[in-house]
């Protein structure tokens, strides 16, 4: 596995969140509480992305339909509604974090 560097520590402080491209993905990457996780920032429904979701504890919250998922693990937690349909949504892929120094890396296969 190739660590990629993606962020300062002092970029993102806990509660903070921004979005990083990995291996052509789009990542999103969240200080929780000072440990830091990185899941993919696409919503598996209709691409809504993450990154503008709400971050409530360790759950980001899509900004299009709602769907919630734990940013520590990628599963989803609740999925949203869409014209008073719950929406098919499947778990995202988590990614590993480290520190490095000042450094944030992801990990990529
Ligand atoms: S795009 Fe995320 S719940 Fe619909």
């Amino acid at each position: 596995m190739e660590y990629v560097k993606v962020a300062q520590v002092s970029e993102l402080g806990s509660g903070a969140k921004k979005k990083v491209s990995v291996g052509g993905n789009e990542v999103l990457l969240a200080n929780i509480e000072g440990s830091f996780y990185a899941i993919d920032n696409t919503c598996p429904h209709m691409g809504g992305s993450l990154y503008e979701g709400k971050l409530e504890g360790t759950n980001v919250i899509c900004p299009r339909h709602g769907s919630v998922f734990d940013v520590t693990n990628g599963k989803v937690v609740e999925r949203g509604t869409l014209f008073l349909i719950k929406v098919k949504v499947h778990d995202l892929k988590s990614y590993p974090v480290k520190v490095e120094g000042a450094d944030i890396m992801i990990g990529v296969e």
